[in-house]
This record gives C-alpha cells, sequence and structure tokens, in this order.
C-alpha cells in the first residue's frame, strides 16, 4: 500500500512547484500506471515515495510506515528502479546483485534460486559474471529490475521501467508486474506508453504541472470525458494547454 497525503515539493527556493498537495492511495495488489507530460512530476513524486528527497508538506506512507518517521522500515518493504538505468559500474552483474540481496538480507538459497530464474527470463546469464559498465543500456536496464525484484518487496516503484527494453524482455516485465500484484504486492509505476498503461493498470493518475488532474480505472477516466475513448485521447485532452 502507499499512501500521499497533501504532499508538496519544490525546487528552487519555491519557484518550481513540482508536485502541489498530490493525495493519492493505491491498494496492495494493485497496479498504478502514473502518467504525465515532460516536467509534469512524475519523477518527483516516485523520489518522494523512495524517501530521495523530502517532502516541503504532506505525509508519505509504505506499507502503512511513515517514510519520514521509520526511513529505514520502509526502504526495507520497498524496491525503486529509477529512471536512468545508474549503477555500480565497476561490479560485475552477480556482484550487484549479491550486493542488493546483502542489503535486503535475502537468505542465499532463496536468493540463488531468484537470481538463476530472473537471469534465464531476461537472458542475462551469459553476462552477469562481467562489469556493469560493459553492459548495453538495456543490460542495465534488465540487471535493475533483476535487482529490484530479488527482496520480493511489498512495494515496487518504477520510474519509466520499459525504456530501453526489447520487446521480449518489456513483455516479460510486464507479466513479472502482474505476477507481484497477483501476490498482494504494489506496483507505481511512470510511463508515457498509453497503451502500456491501458493494457496492465488497475488504476491510472494522470499529473500535470504538480497537480493530480484525474485519476481512476480506466472507465472511471472514461466517464470524466466520453464513452469508448482511447487513453491517449483522454490523456490528450486532459492536459492540453
Ligand atoms: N533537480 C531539479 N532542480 C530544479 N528543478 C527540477 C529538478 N528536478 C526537476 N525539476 C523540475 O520539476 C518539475 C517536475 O520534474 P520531474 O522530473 O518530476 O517531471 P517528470 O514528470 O518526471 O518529467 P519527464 O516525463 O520528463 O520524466 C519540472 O518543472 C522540472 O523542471
Ligand atoms: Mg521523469
Amino acid at each position: 500500500m502507499i499512501e500521499l497525503q497533501g504532499v508538496s515539493k519544490s525546487y528552487n527556493s519555491g519557484r518550481v512547484k513540482a508536485v502541489d498537495d498530490l493525495t493519492l492511495t493505491v491498494q496492495p495488489g494493485e497496479i498504478f500506471g502514473f502518467l504525465g507530460p515532460n516536467g509534469a512530476g512524475k519523477t518527483t513524486t516516485i523520489k518522494l515515495i523512495v524517501g530521495l528527497l523530502l517532502p516541503d508538506a504532506g505525509t508519505i506512507r509504505v506499507d502503512g510506515i511513515d517514510i519520514r518517521k521509520d526511513p529505514i522500515a520502509a526502504k526495507s518493504v520497498t524496491t525503486y528502479v529509477p529512471d536512468t538505468p545508474a549503477v555500480y559500474e565497476r561490479l560485475t552483474g552477480l556482484e550487484y546483485l549479491n550486493f542488493i540481496g546483502d542489503v535486503y538480507g535475502v537468505p542465499k538459497a532463496e536468493r540463488l534460486r531468484r537470481i538463476e530464474k530472473w537471469l534465464e527470463i531476461f537472458d542475462l546469464s551469459a553476462a552477469v559474471a562481467n562489469p556493469i559498465q560493459s553492459f548495453s543500456h538495456g543490460m542495465k536496464q534488465k540487471i535493475i529490475l533483476i535487482a529490484a525484484l530479488l527482496p520480493a518487496p511489498r512495494v515496487m516503484i518504477l520510474d519509466e521501467p520499459m525504456v530501453g527494453l526489447d520487446a521480449r524482455s518489456a513483455h516479460h516485465m510486464k507479466e513479472m508486474m502482474r505476477a507481484h500484484c497477483a501476490g498482494g504486492g504494489t506496483l507505481f509505476f511512470s510511463t508515457h506508453i498509453m497503451e502500456v498503461a491501458e493494457k496492465l493498470c488497475d488504476r491510472i493518475g494522470i499529473i500535470d504541472r504538480g497537480r493530480l488532474i484525474a485519476h481512476g480505472t480506466l472507465e472511471e477516466l472514461r466517464a470524466i470525458e466520453r464513452e469508448g475513448q482511447s487513453l491517449e485521447k483522454i490523456f490528450l485532452e486532459l492536459t492540453a494547454e
């Protein structure tokens, strides 16, 4: 579960209001898609949820834990895939995964089983003994995804996770997102790909200039605009200048 209550965040001493009084809840078992134009505040919201930024106002709870009051407990139930695959470049893929396994306290046998499975699925087994700096963009993205899956977290937060993935990997990624939520996990992700949001999400939120301008199921969003409309149309109309 993720709960944001009246969350605001500004940059440049208040001159840029990146997130403006945001309130939303994502229930366990739910895939929540976060849409919005460039610069709308998606990444800022995500960094607030994972505790990389502190809000100017409002409260954020992850799995019932206030991230300001108990940041370590909140982080221990959450994994995060950033918008750029920034990793420890000098570590090998396997060293990186084991490092994440240590940080989250994933038991050895279970860790090996999961790593093997995900490397196989994402076709990374042959490269994992090499330093991450030798990986392609897509390979880096995949190793970060595997690292986010490894702890089997309660809450996953993904910032544009499909960028750089080939069609097969994107397919596995979507399956993985569904499986995570079928097991009672909560998943929050941002995307610019309307079809992905349309097909995958239980609920969708649209943010524009820091404000949540619409949220609900696809059917609920359609009810705001017109019956039977594509998400792309709804998005374009709601975020029009
Ligand atoms: N480090 C920063 N310093 C100053 N302003 C920032 C900083 N990061 C983001 N902003 C501003 O905050 C606003 C929201 O940016 P954010 O990165 O959250 O948007 P986004 O929805 O993730 O966009 P995109 O779709 O391009 O990834 C924008 O106006 C942006 O210019
Ligand atoms: Mg962003």
